[in-house]
Formats: C-alpha cells, sequence, structure tokens
C-alpha cells in the first residue's frame, strides 16, 4: 500500500510520471527526500481572521508540526473552511455540510497517512467528525479548547449565556446603554470556544467520550500552556497511527462510542444542537441512529455537571475539577468503559486515571447530581411526529406542564418585526409560536428558538414562557424552549397549520406537545397551505444542492446523498 508522498498520485496515465512530477513540484518547498519518505500526517488549518475561537489554531499547528516530527513522520498543513457563529450568513448550520464535503473531499484528494483536525467553533468539529468518518482515514482531534472566563462588577461573565442573559437585562431597561458596551468588551476576554456547556464545549466533551481526542482535549483552557502540549501529543499520536495505519474512525467510533456520547451529553446538560450533530456523524458510520435513545438514556443519567446554562460554572472550572476523565469516572457503568480511543488506552483506563481534587463541586456523583434526570427529552405528539427537543434542566419548572393560547409568527422576520410592538395580543401564559425556521425554511435552522421575551412582559418581570419553533437554539440559552419540531413547518409539517388563539398543551414528563385542534379542522387548513416562496422559486449552487438534499433534524440535517 503505497503512503507519504506516493499515495493518491494524480492522474496522468503514467504512474511513475505522475510521482516524478508530484515531487518535483514539492520540492519547491525546500522538502528532502528524507522528509518526503517519511509517512504523512494531515492537518487542517481552520484559522481565520472571521473566526475568533479558532485564533489560537497557528500556535496549535505549531506543536502538531512539532509532536508528528519528534515521532518521525512528515506533517503537511492543508486549509479547509473555517465557520464561526457570529460571523455565518444565514446560519453557521447552513454551512456545516460544506465543510463537511470540504474536509471529506481535500482528506481522500491529498496524499497523507493520517489526519489531525483542529477545530471547535460549534458547527466545526461535528463538519471536520463526519468528513473524517466517511474517508475513515486515522484520524485525532483537537479541539481549539474553551476561552478563560471575564469578570464586571465582581460577577463572572461567560459567552454567552451571560451575553443573553445581559442584554435581556438590557431590553428589561436594567441595564444602561453605556454599561452594555462595557459588558460587551468582556464577555469574550480570549481566543477560544464559548466557555460555558454550548454547542462547542458540548461536542468537545461528546468527542473526548467517544475516544477521539486525547484525555482532557474537551476542557483545557484555549489560552494554556497545557493544551498546547496537547497538541504535541496529539502530533505524535497521528504520527504513530501514520505509521501503523490505525485506528481507523470506523474502529473508535462504534454504536457504544455513539452511545457514550450520548450519555456525556446528557450527563453535562449538553447543548439541544448535539443531537442533531450526533445523528449526522452517526449517520455517516453503518450504525442506526434514532432519538428515542436519547430520551431513554436521558430518563436514566442525571446531570453531574454544574456548568452554565444548567447550572453556575464555566468551563475552566470542569476542567480543573479532573474534567472529562474524571466525570467518566463518576458515570461508571453508565458508559461502556471497554471502548478503545485514540490514545491506546480505554475508558476505563482513563477514567481510572482521573485526578481526584479535594472539595471540587463541579462534577457531581450519581449520588448527588445536580438534577434527578438528564438534560434534555424528546417530545412527541400531533404537533411533532418526528419529534422535537427540549433541554428542560434549563427551562422553569413550572411551565414544563403548561396549557396556553398560541401567538403565532410566520417567521424570523415576521416575529422580528412584531415580538415587540405595544398592541401585540401577547400574555404571560400563552405559548410563542414560531414557524419556517427549519432545516428548509429559514434556510439553514437558524438559532431562533430562543424568542425574545416581548418587550412589554419582560418590563414587567415575565422572565420565561413557552415557545416552540422548528428552529434551533444556541446551547448557551436557557427557558421553556420547545426546539426541531420535525417534520418542519416548510415541507408541510403539522406547525405550519397551527393558528393564533389555538391551544397547545406541552406535558414534558409525559414528552408530549399537543395542538388541540380536529383533525378535520386540520386537514381543511392543509388544503389552504402553500410552502415558503423559496421553496417554489429556482435557486443555484450551493443554495439549491442544500434545498433539494438537506434531511430533517432527526436525521442530522445531512444531505441525503451523503
Ligand atoms: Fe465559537 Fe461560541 S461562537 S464557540
Amino acid at each position: 500500500m503505497p503512503s507519504g508522498v506516493r499515495k493518491g498520485l494524480t492522474s496522468y496515465g503514467d504512474a511513475g510520471f505522475s510521482l516524478f512530477l508530484r515531487k518535483a513540484f514539492i520540492k519547491a518547498m525546500g522538502y528532502s527526500d528524507d522528509a518526503l519518505n517519511r509517512p504523512f500526517v494531515g492537518i487542517t488549518n481552520t484559522y481565520s481572521d472571521y473566526n475568533p475561537c479558532h485564533g489560537s489554531v497557528p500556535t496549535l499547528i505549531e506543536a502538531v508540526k512539532r509532536g508528528v516530527m519528534l515521532a518521525g513522520a512528515m506533517p503537511m498543513v492543508f486549509p479547509t473552511i473555517s465557520i464561526h457563529e457570529s460571523f455565518a450568513h444565514p446560519t453557521s448550520m447552513f454551512l456545516r455540510n460544506l465543510m463537511a464535503m470540504d474536509t471529506e473531499e481535500m482528506v481522500r484528494a491529498q496524499p497523507m497517512d493520517a489526519l489531525v483536525v483542529i477545530g471547535g467553533c460549534d458547527k466545526t468539529l461535528p463538519a471536520q467528525i463526519m468528513g473524517a468518518l466517511s474517508v475513515d482515514l486515522p484520524t485525532i482531534v483537537i479541539p481549539v479548547g474553551p476561552m478563560v472566563v471575564g469578570h464586571h462588577k465582581g460577577e463572572v461573565l461567560g459567552a454567552c449565556t451571560d451575553c443573553r442573559r445581559l442584554w435581556g437585562k438590557h431590553r428589561a431597561g436594567e441595564i444602561d446603554e453605556a454599561e452594555i458596551e462595557v459588558v460587551n468588551e468582556r464577555l469574550a476576554p480570549s481566543v477560544g470556544t464559548c466557555m460555558v456547556m454550548g454547542t462547542a464545549s458540548t461536542m468537545a466533551c461528546m468527542i473526548e467520550a467517544m475516544g477521539l481526542s486525547l484525555p482532557m482535549g474537551a476542557s483545557i483552557p484555549a489560552p494554556h500552556a497545557e493544551r498546547i502540549r496537547l497538541a504535541e501529543a496529539s502530533g505524535s499520536v497521528a504520527a504513530r497511527m501514520a505509521a501503523t495505519g490505525g485506528p481507523l474512525p470506523s474502529e473508535i467510533v462504534t454504536p457504544s462510542a455513539i452511545r457514550n456520547a450520548a450519555v456525556v451529553m446528557q450527563a453535562i446538560g449538553g447543548s439541544t444542537n448535539a443531537i442533531i450533530h450526533l445523528a449526522a456523524m452517526a449517520n455517516r458510520t453503518p450504525h442506526s441512529f434514532d432519538l428515542s435513545m436519547i430520551d431513554e438514556i436521558g430518563r436514566d443519567v442525571p446531570v453531574l455537571v454544574d456548568l452554565k446554562p444548567s447550572g453556575a460554572h464555566y468551563m475552566e472550572h470542569f476542567h480543573h475539577a479532573g474534567g472529562m476523565p474524571k466525570l467518566m469516572q463518576n458515570l461508571g457503568d453508565a458508559l461502556d468503559l471497554d471502548v478503545s480511543t485514540v490514545s491506546g488506552k480505554t475508558l476505563r483506563q482513563i477514567a481510572a486515571e482521573a485526578e481526584d481534587v479535594p472539595g471540587q463541586n463541579v462534577i457531581r456523583t450519581r449520588a448527588d447530581p445536580i438534577k434527578r434526570e438528564g438534560a434534555t427529552a424528546i417530545l412527541r405528539g400531533n404537533l411533532a411526529p418526528d419529534g422535537a427537543v427540549i433541554k428542560h434542566s434549563a427551562a422553569t419548572p413550572a411551565l414544563l406542564n403548561h396549557r396556553g393560547r398560541a401567538v403565532v409568527f410566520e417567521n424570523v422576520e415576521d416575529m422580528t418585526n412584531r415580538i415587540d410592538h405595544p398592541d401585540l395580543d401577547v400574555n404571560a401564559d400563552d405559548i410563542l409560536v414560531l414557524r419556517n425556521a427549519g432545516p428548509k425554511g429559514a434556510p439553514g435552522m437558524p438559532e431562533a428558538g430562543y424568542l425574545p421575551i416581548p418587550k412589554k412582559l419582560a418590563r414587567a418581570g415575565v422572565k420565561d414562557m413557552v415557545r416552540i419553533s422548528d428552529a434551533r437554539m444556541s446551547g448557551t440559552a436557557f427557558g421553556t424552549i420547545v426546539l426541531h419540531i420535525t417534520p418542519e413547518s416548510a415541507i408541510g409539517g403539522p406547525l405550519g397549520l397551527v393558528r393564533n388563539g389555538d391551544t397547545i398543551t406541552l406535558d414534558v414528563a409525559a414528552r408530549s406537545i399537543h395542538l388541540h385542534v380536529e383533525a378535520a379542522e386540520l386537514e381543511r387548513r392543509r388544503g389552504e397551505w402553500k410552502p415558503p416562496a423559496h421553496l417554489t422559486e429556482p435557486s443555484r449552487g450551493y443554495l439549491a444542492l442544500y434545498l433539494k438534499t438537506v434531511m430533517q433534524a432527526d436525521k442530522g440535517c445531512d444531505f441525503d446523498f451523503c
């Protein structure tokens, strides 16, 4: 089997010439034959001036290269797409599959014997792993790591749970214009990913539990020297994988590893977005994925990690309390600890070596959990025949069984235009409904599910309401919010048939979401229903591919041909 520079030659009809030409060009970089005769380790470069979460990527790349070379292989850095949450229009989710395809095709196209992916901002790690799983080349993941916390008036701040909380206070008139500008400069005090249990941290923890990154890879703060050493060590592991040809992602991401990731997601109070990404990653393997698994695990596995938005602390506190190894030790037989990892150790060995930190209260035991049940439940009912998601660990307990009157917004724009209008007919016990915000509807399934509390209610002290939609929500957000209603309204899902004034019941204990409208009336409304204009008008380029082939949330929003 050819390796290194001899692998995957460009087709000119003469293999000898193809190699001759390739070497002639690559020698322009000054490489020696000794370097070119080594196994190649590909390293993705997702640095971008538009992606502050990945600001440390150049430093990490240098450390990975050092590790690869110390172990006798040849590092080859190559660029791929980089996506930052707040710099991606219309949404980062719209571009996740493009990044997965970019990563997959660049790994297939260029010669490499092992792969190091460095990512972190929400969609990047799932995209990179989706690509790596499809190629099935030995791969190790290095998350860029979480930011350190910020401080304001004696209070600890974190992006972006506190962005939302403090912006909510500003909307309610409790924080003035000058102070909110000061807060703006303190919410993200370093490079790295959001330091609460948002999507980035959730994915990094799940990936560590899946065995794709080295121990503590999820939690070491981005600016710490320890993360640079982890990158160097990951480079050495990658060099070993390049020489031995394994383990392959298909040997690591087994049904047990997928289940372990779901257990960890529940135990950390993880982001609801992670369910979509886990489905997408699992669907790139031969193993099936069913939303019911998430709910079944959630009934058994308690929330053990006390991090915002479900709890009180931040990622650096989780790290100093022992990180993922300590959590896995405390989860014990809720996990399959006998799975193997890229480190060469099983999860059982890693958990056994977890640091014991006296007095820490961030990572709890199963006997003393933060919440008795897991963070997230799957709802079904006539409003969501294929499922919906609620993060009940971050909801208002009194609203988890609630019957209310629907106040409907047709799409994100309609919601933005009317939500704060003084004449909006809305009360605190109504249910806010947003539609046409799903994978095809917006398009790109924006994180619009966290509908703001209408200003007049916020000013009257209302902090939470039941909100339902086919949209997503940032993992850093909180509230009684039903998301990912499937099928989405834009393709004819029942959410599109709800009218102002209809009654809806949310009953999380019964795992149900129900629209109290007779079936015959729903059929009559269905006859009048029309899809949004952008789904009937011609489109081009990536948007056309996306609209034609993106699947629903319960399938991970991957393209149907992937
Ligand atoms: Fe990048 Fe939060 S914006 S992880």
